[in-house]
Formats: C-alpha cells, structure tokens, sequence
C-alpha cells in the first residue's frame, strides 16, 4: 500500500507535543506518523484515506468492529443524560445494571463487582483486596501480603502490576520500588525449562509452583496468572489443565487465585472467560480492555461473596476498602459495556466465532513451512508467531535485529496494522471479523514474515 502525503500540521504537532506509549521518540521524531482518523467494521482509515485492516483489535479491546451501530447509539443515549457522576457515596443505572450482567456471565462465584479504569488499576485492586482480605478474614493467619506469579508475566504498568510482572526489559529499572514476590517458571512448552514435552511431561513444571505455595504459604496472599495465556510474555500458551490444577494447588494450600483476565476476555480465547475453559472459579478477576469492547476506558475487579464479607463491619473498625477513582463506575463506559454484553447475545458472537477459530487455525498452518517460524500458538483469537533464527536450535532473533517491528513495517505497506512483542508476531482480529478479512489478513502476515526473514 502506497500512502499518500499527511496532513503537515498534524505530523509536525505529533512530534512536537506527544510522546508516546512504549516507544522509542528520538525514532519516532525521524518517521512520518501513521494518524488514524476513522474507523469502520475490521478497518481503519489515515487522515490521508488510506485502509488498513485492524490487525491489532486497537491493542487487544476491539471485539465487534468499529463503529458498531448498538455500541455508538449506547454511548450516545448516555451522553443525553450526564457523562459522568460518581460511585464514591452515589450510583448510577448502568453501573448497577453492568455489575449485575458481569455477575449473570462471570464464573460461577464471583458475585461482586469493583468497578475502576484500565487493566492496571484492576489487578491494582485485586492485589489490595487479596491482602486486605487475609488481614480482615483470618488475622490469625499472620502476615499474608506477598505473591505468586509467572516469570514473563505482564499484569499492566503501574508500580503494583510491575512488582508481579517480570519482562526484564520493561520492568528491570524500577526494581527499587517493587515489592518483593516469588516468580515460578512458566509453562513455556515450545523452550521447556525441564527439556520435556506435553503431555508425556504430566505436568511437572507444577512441582515447583507447588513447592512455593507449600513452603511460603504463611506469607502468600495470592498467585496471580493470565489464565490460558500470558499474552504479552509473547503469546505463551498453557496446556490443557494447567490452570485447573493451579487452581486445586491454590485452593490446598490456602492462596487466592487471582485471575487476570484483561487480555483474555471477552470472548478471546473463545469462551466468555479464559477460566471458562477449564472450568475455574477464581477468587479474584481483573477485567478490562474487551469490557467496552474497544469505546472506552472500563475496568473491574470482581470477586466472591466470601472476600467481599470480609470487609464488612461497623465504620469504626475501619475495614472499608480505601480505594477509588475519580472516573470509577464511569457512566458512558458502563452505558457502552452493558450494549457490549447485549451484541454478544444478539449476534450470538461466542457461537458464531468457533467456525472462526477452526478457520484461523487452518489458515495458520502453512506458516509453520516458513524456515523462519519457530512456532505458532493460537488460542481462541488470541495468536502469537514466535520468528527464529535457526529452527532447528530455536536461536531467538537478537532484539537489535527488531525483527517484529520490521515485519509489522511490512504488513502495515501491504494494508494490515500489527503490534508485535519483539520476535513475536501477534495476531488479534477483532471478533466481527469477516472470513475474507481473516484469510487477508493471514495471507499479510504470511508474505510479511517471508519477505523480512528470506531476503535479509
Ligand atoms: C494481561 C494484562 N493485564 C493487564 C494489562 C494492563 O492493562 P492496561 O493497559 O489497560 O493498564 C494488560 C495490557 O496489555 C494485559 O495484557
């Protein structure tokens, strides 16, 4: 795709006064800027006119296309009536009517419902509630205030989701204001830690998670997991049962199971919840992104009737939970999230999704012949394409050689934008997305990856 010239006032205005997310500026202040104006279906549009496919889902939150007729007349039918009010010592309709719908689709259990703005300040609260919980609940159990997670975990940016995740590159620096955790191998099968293979392995990288939860368990408060997949970790699956057993480990030896559900959501890995699958309740769940299904920044922590009694008292035992956002329970996101939920019924999107799925999944395959594709790891809608250098020793590409970026820089010149995590290719289409649109998209990712790795 040839792009036409931008618009001058725009370009030169973004490189004076943006700076933005998770990006290298000096670089950035060399390139023209790609400046999205509209959107439509599984497309988005420049201020030049040109089309891309929305290879992305605009960060993992788009699920029904832009543009989406019932989502732009809640959002607008809100607006009619006030855009914003609080939740601290007031409610509003669609906050009520949204906690009550997440309740109806949530796993069974999880019967409250904390609203706050992104997938950050959701896991924030989760990992709050957790310790309040066991100060509150059992103050016989001692100091339970610390956590288990995954190594590659990402649970979001600010300081208490950093403390739980663990991608050196993003979170190495600040490691003086983390608070300690303990960080367990992942099930990362394709670079098995214990050199075995699933199923023959039965599990074992779980011996040691167990290890931790037994011999730590005075002092753990929770374990914290993206359940199915860790998704910025580089899409790294988990097998058939993990999460269950996590799940049972947990529950043996007196941990909350905290689930991240702020990627996985939603429809993602094709059930409602990722915990859906293997048939979890967790103790916690942090959602977002999926939730206003790609309109407006929403969160919520949800949580069982048990944790959320352990917080019930006369005022003066001081065991409320001291901890809000000005825009928590925001109407419009709440009005946007309920008509989110009523497509899901209407369209039946989980229904229609799973010939989606099996055809994602057959569009995939010929990509393993790439000689450059180590791996590909698909769950639901959710895909990750892991690029080496030598498939036969699974060499990893340097991060200088930004092999990702040079292959999204590909896609985005053949119509399709991409985000990729370092050597990792993902692929996230919104859930609307057409068969053709799939299989374009496919196709560019395809012809992408072989004209960056086959002729460098
Ligand atoms: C699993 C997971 N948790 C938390 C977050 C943080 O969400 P947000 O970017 O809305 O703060 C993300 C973001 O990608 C995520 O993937």
């Amino acid at each position: 795709m040839t792009r036409k010239k931008q618009a001058p006032s725009l370009a030169v205005w973004d490189r004076q006064y943006l700076w933005h997310p998770f990006t290298q500026m000096q670089e950035w202040e060399q390139e023209e800027p790609l400046i999205i104006e509209r959107g439509r279906g599984s497309y988005l549009f420049d201020t030049e006119g040109n089309r891309y496919l929305d290879g992305t889902s605009s960060i993992w939150v788009n699920l029904h296309g832009h543009r989406h007729p019932v989502l732009d007349r809640a959002l607008n039918d809100q607006r009619s009536k006030v855009a914003h009010t609080t939740l601290l010592g007031l409610s509003n309709p669609p906050a009520i009517l949204l906690a009550r719908e997440l309740v109806r689709i949530a796993p069974r259990g999880l019967t409250r419902v904390f609203f706050s703005d992104n997938g950050s300040t959701a896991v924030e609260v989760s990992l709050k509630m957790a310790v309040q919980y066991w100060k509150q609940a059992r103050p016989e159990a001692g100091s339970k205030h610390s956590f288990v997670h995954l190594k590659l975990a990402y649970h979001g940016d600010t300081i208490g989701a950093v403390s739980v995740g663990n991608i050196e590159l993003f979170h190495a620096r600040f490691k003086p204001l983390l608070f300690p955790t303990r960080a367990v191998e992942p099930p990362y099968c394709y670079r098995c830690p214990l050199n075995m293979a699933f199923p023959e392995c039965r599990l074992a990288c779980l011996d040691p998670v167990e290890q931790v939860l037994r011999d730590h368990r005075q002092e753990l408060a929770g374990l914290i997991i993206e359940p199915l997949m860790q998704a910025a970790a580089g899409m790294i699956t988990q097998p058939p049962g993990y999460l269950k057993r996590i799940r049972e480990l947990c529950t043996k030896y007196e941990v909350l199971l905290i689930a991240d559900e702020v990627a996985t959501g939603f429809g993602r890995t094709g059930t409602m919840f990722a915990c859906h699958r293997e048939g979890v309740t967790p103790d916690l769940m942090a959602i977002s992104k999926g939730l206003t299904a790609g309109y407006l920044p929403l969160a919520a922590t949800m949580t069982t009737e048990d944790i959320y009694r352990a917080f019930l008292g006369k005022y003066e035992e001081f065991k409320t939970f001291f901890h809000g956002h000005s825009y928590t329970g925001n109407p419009l996101g709440c009005a946007v999230a309920l008509a989110n939920l009523q497509v899901f019924r209407k369209e039946k999107t989980l229904t229609r999704l799973r010939s989606k799925i099996s055809l994602l999944a057959r569009l995939l395959k010929p990509l393993l012949h790439l000689p450059h594709v180590g791996e590909v790891r698909q769950q639901g809608f959710m895909v990750g394409i892991e690029l080496v250098q030598d498939r036969s020793t699974k060499e990893p590409y340097p991060l200088e050689a930004r092999i990702g970026h040079r292959v999204a820089q590909e896609a985005r010149r053949r119509g399709l934008l991409l985000r990729p995590l370092g050597h990792i290719i993902v692929l996230m289409p919104p859930l609307s997305v057409s068969v053709d649109e799939l299989t374009r998209m496919v196709n560019i990712v395809s012809r992408s990856i072989a004209a960056v790795t086959e002729h460098q």
